[in-house]
C-alpha cells in the first residue's frame, strides 16, 4: 500500500518536473481513461477523503492533485440559501438568493415534457451560476397516500408519467454539467417513520410501480448521481442497500454514477462499504455532537473505513469503485472545461418558471362556465384566506427558499386586474402565521387576533357586496401539512376552512375556490361551490401565474397527475395497505406491507369501481376538444414490433388551448391480474380554434409487458389487447383492441 502511494507521489512529480500535462487532467481524453489516471494517482488517505463530505453540503476533492471539491445543493424547485460549514443555519451571504421555481407536482400537472426540460435547464443555470455541482432533485417517488408531506417534491401516482417527465428535466440540469441527484431511492412513500419504516412489497410491484421512474432517470436520462432513501428495505437501510443499490441500480441498470446518501442516512460502515453507498453526507456522529473540530473523520466511511482496510479486515476494492464514481462525476462536472458558466435569477428564468406554473394549474371545475372571469362587468371581487397572501417559498423541509422575489396571489390578482375593478381581501382564517426556515425569514407579519368567527363574519359580509369571492386556501408547507419530516394528520384542510368556505357558498353563489397544495384535499362542499382551481406551491410567480389562469390569459391545460379520492378510506394504503406500518414488538422498526400491491392510485379506483372526487388525468379547459375515433395501422403485432395509435383532435371552441390526450392499455385474459388500465403514452396538443391534428403513439411489446416475479423478467402474453383514448383516466372517448402473437 504505502509503495503504491509513494509510487504515485513520483509520477505526479516526474509529470511536473517533465511539465507535461498528467492524462486525468486532460480534457481531450476520454473519461474513463482520466479517471484511472487520477485514481493511481491517489493516497488511501486521499480516496476515502474523497467518499465523504467535509461539511454540510460539500465534500472535498484531492488538493494536492488540483482534483476540486463537490457542493450539492437542495433541489428540487430552486437553489437552497448557503448554510454555515458544519451548521444548518444560514450563512447570511447576500448573493444567494434564487427563483424558486413551481413544485414537482406542479411540473408533472403540465403532462408536457418540454416544460421539464425548461425546468432542468433553468435550475441547472442557477445551480451553475451558485457553484453548485450537484442538485439534490428531483424526487419521483410513487404517490402512494395523499399524507405523504413530501409528495408535492414528487411527480405522481402513475410511473409512466413521473418517468417521461424526469428524463427531460435530468438531462436539462446537466446540460449545464451540474449531476442531478434523483431522490429517495426507493420506496420513500411516506414522511412519518421515516427513518424506521421497512417496506415490505412484492417484486412485481417494486418493478412495476415504484422502480420505472427511476429507472427512466437513469437509463434515459443519464443522471449522474442518486440518493439513497431513509426508511429500510429487506431490513435493510436504503442507504446501503444490497437489493436496491447493488443488484438493481448497479446491477440491472448498470449505473456508473454516484450512490449519494441521505443526509444522516448511513448507519454501519461494512454495509456502507458492501451494499452500493458511494458517499456519505450529513451524518450526526458523535464527533460532530460533541462538537470535535474534525467530525467528518469520524464518518462511517471515513476514519472507520480506514481502519478497516488497514487492520486487513477488507480490501480496497470497494473503495476504488466509490472512488471512480466520484472522479466520474467531478470529471462530469467540476473539470468539465466545456460546461457553461450559468446565470441567477434571470428574466429568462421568471418567464420559465411562470410557464410552467401557468401550464400546470389545473381547473378542478368549472360550473356555469363562471370561469374565466370577466372584468367588464365586474365591480369587485373579494379575496378570501391565508394562502393569498402567505409567502410559500420558505418552509417544507429541505425544499425551502431563499427567493429573490415572491409575488402572492393576491399580489398577482391586483397586478392583472389593475384598475379594471376593485379587489377587497378578508383573512377568513388563521392557520400558520410562523414564516421561518433554518432560519431565512419571510419577514411577514400574519398575526391576527380576531376570533374564527370574528373572521368568518367578516369574509361573508365582504361577500355579500361583492360580485365574485375568490377563496385562496388549501395546505401550506408547515409540519403536517405539505411538509418533510412529517405526514398529514388526514384528508381535510387545516384550520377549519371548510367552515368558511360552506359560509361563503352559502352568501355568495359566484364562489371560486383555489387550492393551494402538492396533495389532494377532501372537499366536502364540492357542489356547492361553482369553480376550483388546482394551484399547487408555484413559486416566485405563483401569483402571476394564478392570475393568468383565473382571468382567462391562459387557457388552462394543466391535469392532475394523482387522484382526488372523496375520502382517505378509498385509498388503497389506507384501505388495505397498512399505512402507517406496524411497530415490531422488540425493535424501533415499523414493518409495512404495500398490501395493495400493483393497485396504487387510479389502478385501484378503476378496479374497486370507487370513483374519484376528481380523476387522475383529470383538468378542464376554456376551449372545448373533441377527440376522434381511434385507429390502429395493424390489426396484430409480433415480437419488436410497434402499432402506431392515431387519433384526430380537434378545438371545437372559441379560443387557443391544449388537451392532453392519454392513451391507457388493458389486458383483459392475463394468468396474472392486471390493472383496468394503465397509462401507456400521452401528448399534449396545442391547437388553435377550429384546428384538427392527428396525434399518434406507438405501442410495443414493452408497454404490454408485466414483470413476471417468478422469472424476475419482463413478459408478454399474447392475447387481445384493449387500447383506450381519453382526456382523463375516467373520461375515455374511445377505445379499440390489437392482438400481440
Ligand atoms: C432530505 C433530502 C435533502 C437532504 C439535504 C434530507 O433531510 O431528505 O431530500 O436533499 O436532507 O438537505
Amino acid at each position: 500500500m504505502k509503495l503504491k502511494c509513494i509510487l504515485s507521489i513520483l509520477i505526479v512529480s516526474a509529470f511536473s518536473i517533465k511539465g507535461e500535462t498528467p492524462a486525468y487532467l486532460n480534457a481531450d481524453l476520454p473519461i474513463e481513461e482520466r479517471v484511472e489516471d487520477a485514481l493511481s494517482r491517489m493516497t488511501l488517505k486521499e480516496k476515502i477523503g474523497v467518499i465523504h463530505a467535509q461539511s454540510k453540503f460539500c465534500s472535498p476533492g484531492v488538493k494536492r492533485l488540483g482534483i476540486p471539491e463537490i457542493w450539492t445543493t437542495d433541489g428540487p424547485h430552486g437553489i437552497r440559501p448557503e448554510v454555515l460549514w458544519d451548521e444548518w443555519e444560514q450563512a447570511c451571504w447576500s448573493n444567494d438568493s434564487c427563483v424558486a421555481f413551481p413544485a414537482l407536482t406542479c411540473l408533472a400537472a403540465t403532462w408536457n415534457p418540454e416544460m421539464s426540460e425548461l425546468y432542468g435547464k433553468s435550475i441547472g443555470e442557477e445551480a451553475r451560476y451558485r457553484k453548485k455541482s450537484v442538485i439534490l432533485g428531483p424526487g419521483v417517488n410513487i404517490y402512494r397516500t395523499p399524507l405523504n408531506g413530501r409528495n408535492f417534491e414528487y411527480m405522481g401516482e402513475d410511473p409512466y408519467l413521473a418517468g417521461e417527465m424526469v428524463v427531460p428535466y435530468v438531462k436539462g440540469v446537466q446540460s449545464n454539467g451540474v449531476a442531478a441527484c434523483v431522490k429517495h431511492f426507493a420506496l420513500n412513500n411516506q414522511e412519518y417513520n421515516r427513518h424506521t419504516t421497512n417496506v415490505i412489497v412484492d417484486d412485481r410491484t417494486l418493478y412495476e410501480i415504484y422502480l420505472p421512474a427511476f429507472k427512466k432517470a437513469v437509463i434515459e436520462g443519464g443522471a449522474w448521481a442518486i440518493m439513497g432513501a431513509y426508511n429500510y428495505y429487506k431490513n435493510q437501510h436504503l442507504c446501503h442497500n444490497q437489493y436496491m443499490l447493488n443488484d438493481i441500480l448497479k446491477g440491472e441498470w448498470g449505473f456508473d454514477g454516484v450512490v449519494i446518501s441521505d443526509w444522516g442516512g448511513t448507519h454501519n460502515t461494512m454495509e456502507a462499504i458492501t451494499n452500493g453507498l458511494d458517499m456519505e453526507f450529513g451524518s450526526w456522529t458523535n464527533g460532530l455532537s460533541n462538537g470535535r473540530s474534525n467530525a467528518y473523520d469520524s464518518y462511517y466511511l471515513a476514519d472507520p473505513y480506514l481502519s478497516l482496510i488497514k487492520d486487513g479486515k477488507v480490501t480496497t476494492q470497494e473503495l476504488d469503485d466509490k472512488v471512480r464514481r466520484v472522479l466520474r462525476l467531478i470529471l462530469r462536472t467540476e473539470m468539465n472545461p466545456k460546461r457553461p458558466f450559468g446565470s441567477l435569477c434571470s428574466e429568462e428564468h421568471y418567464n420559465a418558471a411562470r410557464k410552467i406554473g401557468d401550464e400546470g394549474i389545473v381547473l378542478l371545475q368549472n360550473n356555469r362556465k363562471i370561469l374565466p372571469l370577466n372584468l367588464t362587468s365586474t365591480k369587485r371581487i373579494l379575496v378570501v384566506g391565508e394562502n393569498a397572501i402567505k409567502m410559500m417559498t420558505v418552509g417544507g423541509g429541505s425544499s425551502s427558499l431563499k427567493v429573490q422575489r415572491e409575488v402572492s396571489p393576491l399580489e398577482g390578482i391586483r397586478n392583472c386586474v389593475g384598475n379594471n375593478c376593485e379587489i377587497v381581501y378578508a383573512r377568513g382564517y388563521v392557520g400558520d402565521i410562523s414564516g421561518e426556515y433554518n432560519g431565512v425569514v419571510t419577514g411577514q407579519n400574519l398575526s391576527d387576533d380576531r376570533s374564527a368567527s370574528e373572521l368568518i363574519a367578516e369574509a361573508v359580509n365582504e361577500a355579500k357586496k361583492s360580485d365574485y369571492v375568490i377563496f385562496i386556501g388549501g395546505l401550506n408547507k408547515s409540519k403536517n401539512q405539505d411538509c418533510e419530516d412529517s405526514d398529514r394528520a388526514g384528508l381535510e384542510l387545516p384550520y377549519q376552512q371548510d367552515e368558511v368556505i360552506e359560509a361563503l357558498a352559502d352568501a355568495n353563489k359566484n364562489l371560486i375556490v383555489v387550492n393551494i397544495s402538492g396533495n389532494a384535499v377532501a372537499m366536502p362542499w364540492v357542489k356547492k361551490v361553482p369553480a376550483i382551481v388546482q394551484a399547487w406551491f408555484i413559486g416566485s410567480e405563483a401569483g402571476n401565474s394564478i392570475a393568468d389562469v383565473i382571468f382567462g390569459k391562459v387557457n388552462p391545460s394543466g391535469k392532475l397527475p394523482f387522484t382526488f379520492p372523496v375520502a382517505l378510506e378509498h385509498v388503497a394504503a389506507h384501505a388495505i395497505g397498512e399505512y402507517p406500518g406496524i411497530k415490531r414488538n422488540d425493535e424501533d422498526i415499523w414493518d409495512e406491507h404495500y398490501n395493495e400491491g400493483i393497485l396504487v392510485g387510479y389502478r385501484w379506483h378503476d378496479t374497486k369501481k370507487i370513483p374519484p372526487l376528481f380523476a387522475f388525468g383529470h383538468g378542464l379547459s376554456y376551449t372545448t376538444f373533441e377527440l376522434g375515433k381511434v385507429k390502429a395501422d395493424k390489426e396484430a403485432i409480433t415480437g419488436e414490433d410497434k402499432v402506431t395509435f392515431t387519433v384526430p383532435v380537434t378545438n371545437t371552441g372559441k379560443l387557443e388551448g391544449a388537451e392532453v390526450i392519454q392513451l391507457y392499455l388493458s389486458d383483459p385474459k392475463c394468468s396474472v391480474k392486471r390493472p383496468v388500465k394503465e397509462l401507456k403514452g400521452f401528448s399534449k396538443v396545442f391547437l388553435q380554434p377550429g384546428e384538427t391534428k392527428n396525434v399518434s403513439f406507438e405501442i410495443g411489446k414493452d408497454d404490454l409487458s408485466y414483470f413476471d416475479a417468478g422469472n424476475h423478467k419482463w413478459t408478454v402474453e399474447p392475447g387481445e389487447f384493449k387500447v383506450h383514448i381519453g382526456a382523463a383516466s375516467d373520461d375515455i372517448r374511445s377505445s379499440t383492441t390489437f392482438k400481440y402473437n
